[in-house]
């Protein structure tokens, strides 16, 4: 006990004097922690190569609200500084984020959103660690030797929706409403990095408002981005649910961008560092703190010298760590576009931090810590039920939670129900579950009429509900519906009859509905 606390307090003095540059994680893996706050903003870090690699960009969104989803809102937090600490400068990154979390009441650590490595650390590197918090609601910076909370928020609540986030790629200040109003504004000379982060389903990602974004409205604001040239390449990197789904078949090959996904077009993808896993969030965390894919390109960015690492290398490495093979939980990291731009550096997306020049990435020096995992539509549940677990006996915040994860339940027995009654009704009882489950050849779109996946989805929200969060899963089963010549008259005709009543109101964004 002496003894622990006397190390806790070595610890203590090495990090205030500024000693502390190294530690060991419990993975084996070297972590540097800054001795000077100059490491992090370093003044135009990054522009000393602008004159042959242009201007970096970054694009950084999580699609989500609500405490249960916090891990998103990490991940971009988590991405940030990563980011920044590589010598992008502020004006060159824009950030999407619903901002609820931070301040949110089921908070242990009001203002401070921690991020997942820090569920890796030990006590004493946690004492070090401090920078990978990030300070929210305010855009202030808070620098002191060895804290920095700092994030500027560009687009925060009902900003954070389709028409920015294609606003800002394409650079039109003409197309946003609210937000800071910081675009893309890129020139043939530049790299623009995107990375998103949220639940998705076949052919849509997720967004905190309505509507939700539709793969081929995305493509095509890629394509108009490409036409404009005003890039020189881009790197995508997308986690969500069915990411696959949102390039497959779609994004073709010309335009110089290079995608990666959580998964393929037919699985979930996995949130990580959640209750009850190991490893495991601080107890007082009743929710997951990252994405399995996520945390695994950004803690390999986090220790490496990106001048050295090629954007392949790190797909191989963050295609092992998200398969998650020990623990059969993981999904099947892909890549999209144009594959030969993976043997480029990391460094002409996300710069890289000085104190890493000596630390460059060879195969045993990456992360590659198994770890338990959460199906990312079963994150939510995992947050009631640990919320129910941890709620004293009789309390009203034990009543609540059980009510919380009833009408998740509920909600989610509705709509599987309901779209599998339409299939019946639209095809028969035999027929129906099949046409419903077909998936297409590998590069081959999910669907070929985006308009009527687009009014299905519509049509079957105003009879059902929402789809929300989870429903998203069902989007391949409106998209056969579409592939197999179903209009939308016989959709209503269909819906209306599978959905006489529709479960109680929403209790929550969770149930929020995606059509426009
Ligand atoms: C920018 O957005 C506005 C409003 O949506 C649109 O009218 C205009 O054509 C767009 N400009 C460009 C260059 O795409
Ligand atoms: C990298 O190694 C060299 C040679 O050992 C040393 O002089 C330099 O300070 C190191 N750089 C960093 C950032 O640790």
């Amino acid at each position: 006990m002496a003894l622990l606390a006397l190390s806790l307090l070595l610890t203590l003095l090495a990090v205030l004097s500024g000693t502390a540059v190294g530690s060991r994680d419990i993975s084996g893996d070297v972590i540097r922690m800054p001795s000077e706050a100059s490491r992090f903003f370093r003044s135009g870090a990054a522009s000393d190569d602008e004159a042959t690699v242009g201007t970096r960009w970054a694009v950084l969104i999580a699609g989500s609200n609500g405490y249960w989803n916090y891990r998103h809102q990490a991940d971009v937090c988590h991405a940030y500084q990563l980011l920044r600490q590589g010598g992008l400068k502020e004006e060159n990154i824009i950030v999407f984020m619903y901002d609820d979390i931070a301040f949110n009441e089921e908070n242990p650590r009001p203002g401070v959103i921690i991020t997942a490595r820090m569920a890796l650390m030990s006590i004493k590197e946690y004492q070090r660690s401090v920078y990978f918090r990030c300070q929210l609601t305010e855009n202030i910076q808070i620098v002191s030797p060895h804290v920095v909370d700092f994030l500027w928020q560009d687009y925060t609540g009902e900003d954070v929706n389709v028409r920015n986030f294609l606003a800002v790629i394409l650079g039109n200040k003409t197309a946003l409403t609210g937000g800071s109003g910081k675009v893309v504004d890129s020139g043939p000379n530049d790299h623009i990095f995107i990375y998103y982060t949220d639940h998705g389903g076949p052919g849509v990602l997720g967004m905190p408002t309505s509507p939700y974004l539709y793969a081929d409205d995305l493509i095509d604001v890629l394509k108009k981005k490409h036409a404009s040239g005003t890039y020189q390449s881009l790197v995508f990197y997308l986690e969500a649910c069915e990411s696959g789904s949102i390039f497959e078949g779609l994004l073709p090959d010309g335009l110089n961008i290079y995608a990666t996904t959580a998964a393929n077009a037919e699985e979930s993808s996995w949130g990580t560092y959640c209750p009850g896993e190991t490893p495991s969030p601080p107890p007082e965390y009743e929710t997951c703190l990252g994405d399995l894919y996520s945390v695994a390109w950004m803690e390999d960015s986090d220790i490496h010298n990106l001048k050295s690492e090629t954007l392949h290398q790190q797909y191989e490495l963050v295609k092992r760590r998200t398969a998650n093979d020990d623990f059969g939980m993981g999904s099947h990291v892909m890549q999209y576009g144009d594959v030969g731009l993976s043997k480029e550096n990391l460094f002409l997306y996300m710069g890289t931090n000085p104190a890493n020049d000596n630390y460059t990435f060879v195969d045993e020096n990456s992360l590659r810590t198994p770890s338990k995992a959460t199906n990312q539509r079963d994150a939510d549940l995992v947050h009631f039920w640990d919320k129910y677990r941890k709620a004293p006996e009789g309390s009203n915040r034990k009543v609540v939670a059980q009510k919380q994860f009833v009408e998740a339940m509920s909600h989610r027995m509705h709509l599987d129900h309901s779209i599998k009654l339409i299939g019946k009704l639209l095809f028969g009882i035999e027929k129906g579950p099949e046409v419903l489950n077909t998936v297409r050849p590998v590069g081959k779109p999910l669907v070929d009429d985006w308009d009527c996946l687009k009014s299905l989805v519509r049509t079957f929200e105003m009879h059902c509900g929402s789809l929300s969060q989870y429903g998203m899963k069902h989007m391949r089963s409106v998209a056969n519906i579409c592939n197999a010549g179903i209009q939308k008259d016989k959709m209503a005709e269909a819906s209306a009859q599978a959905c006489v009543s529709v479960p109680p109101g929403p209790w929550s964004s969770l149930h929020k509905g995606f059509s426009a």
